[in-house]
Formats: C-alpha cells, structure tokens, sequence
C-alpha cells in the first residue's frame, strides 16, 4: 500500500471544470450574429460583414461578430458626440451613479461575465474569475467615486470630449473598464473598439450597460478588426485616442494623430526586468515569477520576462524554478485547477514558438516540461532560458508569451544597468528582503510601476504606464484622471496667426559682412559654456524696422547632440533634494532681477514692445522663477490607498532630458515659463530659444553662470526652430518634448517623435497669454514635467 506521503506526491487533481452552460445560453440567443452596439441599441453592421470568434482552447467558432466599416464608426462617433454636452452637464454625483449602476451590474453578472471571457480568450477561469471581472468591478466603483470629485478636484479642467479608444485582446474586460471608467467619470463619451480575437464581454457588457440604464449614447462599441481601428483613430470629430497594443501600432498611431490636436494616451509593449537579490526569499520569489510571466500564459504586458538574478543564488533559483514548473498545469481553461491555458491564437501561437527556436539558435539553454501539455489545441508550455546575452533577440524583444529568459548580475549597479538595457520601460519587479536597497534599486529603474517583493498587482487607484517605448499616460489613481480632462484655457485658446517668417540667413562666423563686430556674436550655450556652432554660421537679429542688433549662431544638428550629451552628463541635478534646486533658482530670479533694466531695454529694442509692457515681462519672469522655486519641493507624489498592508508610492520623477522649443511672443517669459518647471523639476534641458528674439535668452548666459546653475542643466540652441526641433524629437536620448511655436511645427514634432515613442506637448499652434498666471504657470506644467513611478510594498509577514 502506498504511503499517505507517497499518495500526496502523486496525487492527481481530479477534473474540477466550470458549468459553461450559461454562456453557452447566451450564445445561442445572439446566434444570428452580433450587431455594433450604437447609441443604447444593438444595431446591425451597415455594410453587413461579420467575422467568426473562436474558442482558443477547442479551436471551435463561439459567435458571428460585426467588421466595423466608416459608416458604422460614422454612427458611433455621431451618437457619441450627440451624448457628451448632456453627460458633462450631468451633476457629477449623478455620472457617479450611473458608474455605480455599471459596477452593481457587472458583479451581478461576475459568473457570466468570467465564462464568456475565458472561452473567449483562453485564460484560467480563476483569473478571469478571481482577478479580472473583480477589478473590472473595482475600476467602476472607485471612478464612480471621481465623478462626484472632479469638480472640486480637478479645478478648471473640462472633458476632453469623444475619446476614442482600442483594446488588445490579453485582458478583454479589464481594458475595458480601465478605459470606459474614467472617461465617462471625467464627462467625455466614449467609442470603444475590443481586439478582433476577443470581442464578446465588451458586446456583453454593452449590455449590461443597457440593463444599468447609461444613457444612449455614452458608450458606442463597434467591433472590428485593425482597420475598424484605424478608423475610429483617423476620424475627425474623435477628440482623443487611448491605445493599449503593440507598440507597432502605437506608433502608427502616434504618426496619424500628429497635428490633429487628438490627445493621446498609449499604453505599449515591455519586457520587464525580474530582480532577485542574494537576500531575497527564493521562495516567493518563484511564486513571482509564476504570477509574472505564465500569469495569462505571459500574454501581459507588464509580465516579468527578464529574470535577473543575483550570480551567488542563480543556481538554487533555477532548481526552484524548474521544480515549481513542472507542477504548472496546462490545460482546459475552464478547468478551476488550471494554472495555464492556450494561447489566444495560431498567430500568436507561432510567433511565441518562432522566438524559441530563435532562442535555442542564439544559444541560450532552454528547458521546458512538455509533459502534461494536452494534445492539440494552442497550447505553450511554460519555457526558460538561461544563459542568454543581453543583447540577444530573446533578451529585448516582446515575446507575449509564457517565455521567461534568465541571466545573472554580480552587483546592484550591474542589475539596474542590465534592467535598464530596454527600449522598454513598463514594470519591474525587485526582490530584496532589505528595504533600502529595494528601494534605491527602485529609484534608478526605468519603469512606470515597480513591485517590490510582489508581482502583477493592478489597482484602479493606482497609475499603471510606461517610459520610454511602452508609451505615455496612466491608467488609474488621480494621474489617470488627467488623461481625460484638459485645462480649460487650453481648449478655449484661440489659434495663433499663420506666419511664415523668411528663413534665417546665414552669415559665416568672422566673415565679411556690413554687420556689427563679430565679437558681438553670441554663441550657444553648452555644458555651462558658451560654444562655436559646430557649422561656422551665425544670423542677424533684427529689431521690427529690420536693423541688426547683434549676431547669435546657427545651430545645427551636431550642435542639438552635443547639448543633448552635456545635457545628460549633468545627473546630479535630478538627484538633488527640491531644497537645493531651489536655492539655484532663488538666486537665478534675484540675479535676474538685478537685471531687469537691462533685460526690458532688450526685449523693447528685439520686438518693439513699450518700455511699459517689456518691464512688465521682465518682472513677470521673476515672479515665475520665484513661483518654481517655491514649488521646486512642493509638487510633492503621493502614497495610494490601494491595499491593506501596502504602501504604493507614487512618484513624480524627472523625464530626465528634455527638449524645449520656445515661442515667439514674449521671448523672455516664453523661455523662462517652459524651461524654469522643467528644470525645477529635476530635468536638465536643451532650448532653443525664439528665433526672431534670441538675444534676451542669450543675455542670460551670464546670468545662469552667475546663479550656481550646474554645468549643463540648461543649454541653449538658437537656430531655426523647427530645423532644431526635429532633431530634438528623433533623437533617442530626449525623453520629452515640449514646443511653442506654429501649428505645423507642432505636427512636425509629433510625427517626428512616433520612432521613439517621446512624450510630446504641444501649443497645437494656439496662442498662450505668457503673462495669465492661469495659462502661463501652473501645476500642469509640473504635471507635465515629470511623469509618474508607482512603486508598490507590502509589509508584514
Ligand atoms: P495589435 O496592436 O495589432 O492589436 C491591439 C488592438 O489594436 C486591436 O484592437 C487591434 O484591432 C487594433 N489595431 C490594430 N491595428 C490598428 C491600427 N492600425 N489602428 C488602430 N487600431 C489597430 O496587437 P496584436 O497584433 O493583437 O498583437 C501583436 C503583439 O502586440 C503581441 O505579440 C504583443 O507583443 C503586442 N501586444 C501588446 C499588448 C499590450 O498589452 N501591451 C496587447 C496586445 C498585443
């Protein structure tokens, strides 16, 4: 007779599946074919194409969806637009109960709803059971709450308007409800595309929607395929565009929004570190690693595909890891005791299984326990690699699936620089039973949202985005809530006169010319010194009768390189205490105004304005250095209430480099009201000044020397601005991107920044009264500034 020991060895799960009766149900009441869900009805596809949704797991069709053409997109957004005067009217308590309604609903029909999502997309039952549908619920609840709040909260901003917005496949509902949630809370109504494998609780929540009672119009669904996608993104009455997918199509989406004045919110690929230090408890940290990247069969874009793991317990972690993986069940997601189901489609299937191969290619060790895996259907079995290089295919690429890859660290310096070694930068996680290095790790990591001792864990509270090429925007929390909204003055500012100033001529340094002395030329400003433009040429500035009044050089794109190269050698800025940083710009706007003669004297001989109104700039310039200075330690993050026994840290950190092109009205308030924040904040910046009237940003050269500002935290490109500003946006090394000037500059400067994905703020070629308080300084600015790291931590035991 077997021991009790042995039996409990050996033990087999019996089959535990899940009653799909009531989906089946309803299923078969929508056999006809799903229609577009336009305006509070269901109505057909106006062209009629339909396409088929298949169950992953058995390979089988589940329903006929509608293909969105223009004509059904065209309603949708109509319905829409007709809706959203009438939803923002609506006392916020009262959106606040329609978003309750929704929430009611939704945990109502929390066994439907996890049913229909895991036939739909494959995913365990108990995480559509236990994680998505209970969040789906979570997010309505807690936007509900910002309806009534954003009034009071959000002073002086309005809804963004219709919000387009496009869904992948790999969290079906839950993108939903991250996007729908706060978009309605905010008053803007929505037209929502889910991804073409995965359509069917997005057409069972609209629903829902009905059954709650949403107003007609509010919510428009219409399904599709990519192009259906390209449609609602390229349609001219969509106000703003939220995007979760592969960073392929964030891009293109980055390129057709350009100039368009669409806001946009991208939320991308990753491939995020997994950090495990020598103190850490191994245990766990295998367990995080299996919520990481076999959590939705590694379908996440957060999954934590890159294990890092300290070199001195590499070897235990892998034996733990490759213990714990061969009692990973695959199998019949709708069985209660899966842990990974199929993938969600052939294409996928065969892209995560091309990698591999790739993968054994490269030559990295890969083990796999195949033996469980069922017979046919698109089944994975969870895969790792070790020994691969950093820089191998399988090392930086999205792989989207249950593939984890492995490699050692010696120090905590080597795991951050390898951390960092991505274009990506979504999520990590650290593992480290010592706090301080847990968190000094955290500091350093590029990464939207960090967990420390924990994995994957997601709260409508709490901002979920990425740096670099993951994208921009949150999703969630109160930084969230700003991707819906718009400062009010921004939406009502008038369009700036289209100008076509005459290109800036040239003159060779030292040359002949009738113009003033030579010495007179300023030159530009890099690394804390005052340097010859790389090409030899400098132009005339001319006051408005058209007499020179002095000489500044010609920036070129090796001269933006190389400010962008001081810029980044200037690191001590950002890791200074607010405290100190403002202590420089208390003395940089005393220093100014010690020569505010001088400077107004400048700015009346540059533009013609009045003595009057060029003291008034001057001294407005002063008061805003005064006013960054005093929020250099104020714009404080916070700590989010998402979980018992947590402490969600919510950072704003630096961009790092930043570009910044300045307008030309107010040439000295323009400067100092983009480039005071930036640095204020911790960034260290390239600007280039107004082109017409340089000189008062070249005047204060002497004035940064004089003001203790560090070498390179702020250098100084004059040129021909939208010349400047492309090499600023495609230039990888500048985080973000601010820019002042003409509408088609703006547009340039939004395509240009698609290759790597920078985040962009433009004027969209509307005027900004410099010296409103209200549109010239703000929190917005420091909002914009900075961009928000969540860094999660549990305590207790
Ligand atoms: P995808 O980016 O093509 O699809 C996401 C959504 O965008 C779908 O609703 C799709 O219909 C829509 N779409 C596609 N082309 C569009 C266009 N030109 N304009 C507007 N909308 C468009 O992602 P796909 O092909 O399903 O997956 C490919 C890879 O993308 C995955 O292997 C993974 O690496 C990545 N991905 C990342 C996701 C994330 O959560 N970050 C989610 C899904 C995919």
């Amino acid at each position: 007779m077997p021991r009790i020991a042995e039996i409990l060895d050996t033990m087999e799960y019996g089959p535990s599946p899940e009653d799909s009766g009531i989906a089946r149900d309803w299923l078969a009441r929508h056999e006809a074919g799903f229609g577009h869900f336009i305006d509070g009805k269901f109505v057909a596809p106006a062209e009629g194409g339909r396409f088929e949704v298949l169950n992953p797991a058995i390979g089988k069709p589940l329903a006929q969806v509608a293909q969105g053409t223009a004509k059904d997109v065209e309603a949708a957004v109509k319905a829409a637009r007709r809706a959203q005067k009438g939803w923002a009217a609506l006392p916020g308590h009262q959106r606040a109960r329609h978003l309750y309604a929704l929430a009611r609903h939704v945990q109502r029909r929390e066994r439907l709803l996890s049913v229909v999502e895991t036939m739909d997309n494959g995913k365990p039952i108990r995480e559509s059971r236990d994680i998505d549908i209970p969040l789906v619920a979570r997010h309505f609840y807690h936007h509900a709450g910002w309806a009534s709040l954003v009034e009071t909260e959000f002073p002086g901003y309005r809804p963004v308007g219709v919000c387009g917005q496009i869904i992948p496949w790999n969290f079906p509902l839950l993108m939903l409800a991250w996007k729908v949630a706060p978009a309605l809370a905010a008053g803007n109504t929505v037209v929502l595309k889910p991804a073409e494998f995965t359509p069917l609780t997005a057409l069972l929540f609209a629903e829902i929607a009905q059954e709650a009672g949403l107003p007609p119009g509010v919510l428009n669904i219409v399904t599709g395929d990519g192009a259906t996608g390209a449609l609602i993104v390229d349609h001219p009455d969509v106000d703003k565009i939220a995007f979760t997918g592969s960073t392929d199509v964030g891009r293109r989406i980055r390129e057709a929004t350009a100039g368009t004045g669409k806001k946009l919110s991208l939320e991308l690929g990753g491939k995020s570190p997994f950090i495990v230090f020598d103190d850490a408890d191994l245990d766990a940290a295998v367990e995080g690693v299996v919520d990481s990247i076999w959590f939705n069969q590694g379908q996440v874009c957060c999954a934590g595909s890159r294990l890092l793991v300290q070199e001195s317990v590499a070897d235990r972690m892998y034996d733990k890891l490759k213990r714990r993986m061969a009692t990973l069940r695959v199998g019949d997601p709708l069985d209660k005791s899966t842990d990974m189901g199929p993938i969600v489609a052939q294409v996928q299937l065969d892209r995560i299984k091309h990698y591999v191969e790739l993968g054994k290619a490269e030559g990295a060790a890969c083990w796999q326990d195949s033996a469980s895996l069922p017979k046919g259907g698109l089944y994975f079995p969870p895969t790792l690699f070790t020994g691969a290089e950093p820089a191998s295919t399988i090392a930086q690429d999205e792989i989207f699936g249950p593939v984890l890859t492995a490699s050692t660290f010696r120090t905590p310096d080597e795991a951050v620089s390898l951390a960092n070694n991505s274009r990506y930068g979504l999520a990590a996680s650290v593992w480290s039973e010592t706090v301080n290095q847990a968190l000094h790790v955290s500091a350093r990591l590029k990464a939207g949202v960090v967990w420390i001792n924990c994995a994957n864990m997601f709260d409508a509270a709490v901002g979920f985005g990425g740096y670099r090429e993951s994208g921009f925007g949150r999703e969630g929390g109160r930084e969230g809530m700003f991707e819906y909204l718009v400062p009010g003055w921004e939406k009502d500012a008038p369009a700036l006169k289209p100008e076509k100033p005459a290109p800036l001529s040239a003159v060779p340094l030292g040359g002949e010319h009738d113009l003033p002395s030579i010495d007179r030329t300023a030159k530009l400003y890099v690394g804390g010194k005052q340097a010859r433009p790389d090409g030899g040429y400098s132009y005339g500035v001319t006051d408005p009768k058209g007499r020179v009044l002095g000489q500044v050089g010609l920036g070129n794109r090796k001269d933006i390189r190389n400010a962008v190269e001081a810029a980044h050698k200037a690191t001590g800025w950002g890791g200074l205490a607010g405290h100190n940083r403002a202590q420089v710009l208390y003395f940089l706007a005393e220093n100014l105004a010690a020569r505010s003669e001088e400077f107004a004297h400048r700015l009346t001989a540059m533009t013609g304005a009045t003595a009057r109104a060029a003291t008034a700039e001057v001294e407005a310039a002063v008061r805003r250095i005064f006013f960054y200075a005093g929020f250099a330690d104020k714009y404080d993050g916070q700590v989010h209430d998402a979980r018992a026994r947590q402490v969600t840290l919510a950072m704003n950190e630096p961009w790092g480099v930043m570009g910044i092109l300045c307008p030309d009205e107010a040439p000295l308030l323009g400067f100092v009201s983009l480039v005071v924040p930036a640095i204020a904040m911790g960034n260290r910046v390239v600007a280039v000044p107004s082109p017409r009237h340089p000189l008062a940003a070249t005047d204060l050269y002497q004035v940064l020397d004089t003001s203790d500002v560090p070498d390179g935290v702020v250098n100084i490109v004059t040129g021909e601005r939208d010349v400047l500003a492309k090499t600023l946006a495609e230039h990888d090394d500048v985080a973000a991107l601010w820019y002042a000037g003409p509408a088609d500059g703006g547009a340039a400067v939004e395509k240009a920044s698609a290759g790597n994905l920078k985040a962009t703020w433009t004027n969209q070629g509307r005027r900004r009264d410099w010296l409103s308080d209200a549109e010239g300084q703000g929190r917005d600015y420091l909002r914009r500034a900075t961009q928000v790291k969540n860094i999660w931590l549990p305590y207790g035991e």
